[in-house]
């Protein structure tokens, strides 16, 4: 190794507002097999040609300078990260990467069942997996494909391969999931998940978000106490987490709640990210991209990276200002930049 492995603030990725850096979010595709609507477009989506995506050596780079900065988490996203081929190869790799101390997935599990083995054999951490309905019906309204059944399998097949930490993601939507809050709390509880609510952002494809959709985090914890028990804090182990979490009162399960529309969190954001095709992005919401593909590819040599992601770093601002007037929309939607 050339570097020695730095955490030191001078080293590390400290923005402006003296956030640091410490969590990777790495889209590895921008191709999905199905069409959730809050994220992609129905029809006749162009997805970018392979030879555009970052290779698995490319992304294992850029991970090993990430970490010499300061990057100690990863998360693999996509689109749906198991649509890549021989995702298990890359996380196998990512998991021996000097500094790298967790690595964790988010993905719709319809490939999880087939794939749950070899993910676990390969190191991985941490799953998440989305479910935002458990009736067949709202899944294909929202999703605009066939897969429920599925998922629950991928969700099953992930249990009982082994994974410890599966935690499931539910997106909130005024209008269209409120049934879904008591079954999925019930689904959860029963099946000794966690289960975390998503505010609607506006990231969808098709650029319908309205804040009048966003049903927050604050009217699910009213329903869930209404029918089962208080929920009680639980304390935060880690200040950047952006969820809040409680736990029943009657001693069965836990839920968080991720609401970054209602209650923003940037003020202890540690996220960076990294799109499919090799953009190193300082939000969800930048409309700037730094592009370290362009540095691998033309032979740039890893200081040339670590400017990139500095400069990437220190131009963060200091919210993302949805509701505000001047927000502005970014042109990616949440398939193109990694959830
Ligand atoms: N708003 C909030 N969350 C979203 N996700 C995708 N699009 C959006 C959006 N517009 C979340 C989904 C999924 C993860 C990949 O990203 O809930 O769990
Ligand atoms: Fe696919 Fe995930 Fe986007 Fe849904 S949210 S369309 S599962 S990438």
């Amino acid at each position: 190794m050339s570097y020695p492995i730095s955490n030191s603030a001078a080293n590390g990725l400290v923005d402006s507002f003296g956030r640091k850096h410490t969590n990777l979010r790495l889209s590895v595709t921008d191709r999905c097999n199905i069409r959730c609507f809050y994220c992609m477009p129905a029809e006749n989506v162009v997805f970018r040609p392979r030879a555009e995506l970052l290779t698995f050596e490319e992304i294992v780079r850029f991970v090993r300078v990430a970490a010499q900065l300061g990057i100690n988490k990863l998360r693999l996203t996509g689109g749906e990260p198991l649509v890549r081929n021989d995702l298990h190869l890359l996380v196998r790799q990512l998991v021996g990467v000097p500094g790298i101390d967790d690595v964790a997935l988010t993905t719709n599990g319809i490939l999880l069942a087939d794939q749950a083995k070899d993910l676990h054999a390969a190191g991985l951490h941490r799953l998440n997996i989305s479910l935002d309905s458990l009736t067949e019906e709202t899944f294909q309204r929202i999703s605009r494909r066939p897969g429920l059944q599925k998922v629950l399998d991928g969700i099953f097949a992930a249990k009982h391969t082994g994974f410890q930490k599966i935690r499931l993601n539910a997106i909130a939507i005024r209008g269209l999931t409120e049934n879904e809050i008591v079954p999925l709390a019930e689904f959860a509880r029963e099946h000794d998940l966690e289960l975390r609510f998503i505010e609607f952002m506006p990231l969808d494809a098709d650029g319908n978000w309205t804040d009048e959709e966003v049903l927050t985090g604050q009217q699910i914890r009213q329903t869930l106490e209404a029918e089962f028990c208080s929920l009680e804090p639980i304390e935060r182990s880690d200040a950047s987490q952006p969820a809040v979490d409680f736990r029943f009162a009657d001693g069965v399960g836990r839920i968080g709640f991720i609401n970054p529309v209602s209650q923003p969190f940037c003020d202890d954001c540690n996220r960076i990210r990294l799109t499919a095709e090799g953009q190193i992005r300082n939000c969800l919401f930048s409309t700037t991209e730094w592009d370290a593909r362009e540095v691998m590819r033309r032979g740039g040599n890893d200081s040339k990276l670590k400017l990139l992601l500095h400069d990437c770093v220190a131009a963060k601002k200091q919210a993302h200002g949805i509701g505000e007037a001047d927000f502005e929309k970014p042109a990616r939607a949440m398939y193109q930049i990694g959830g």
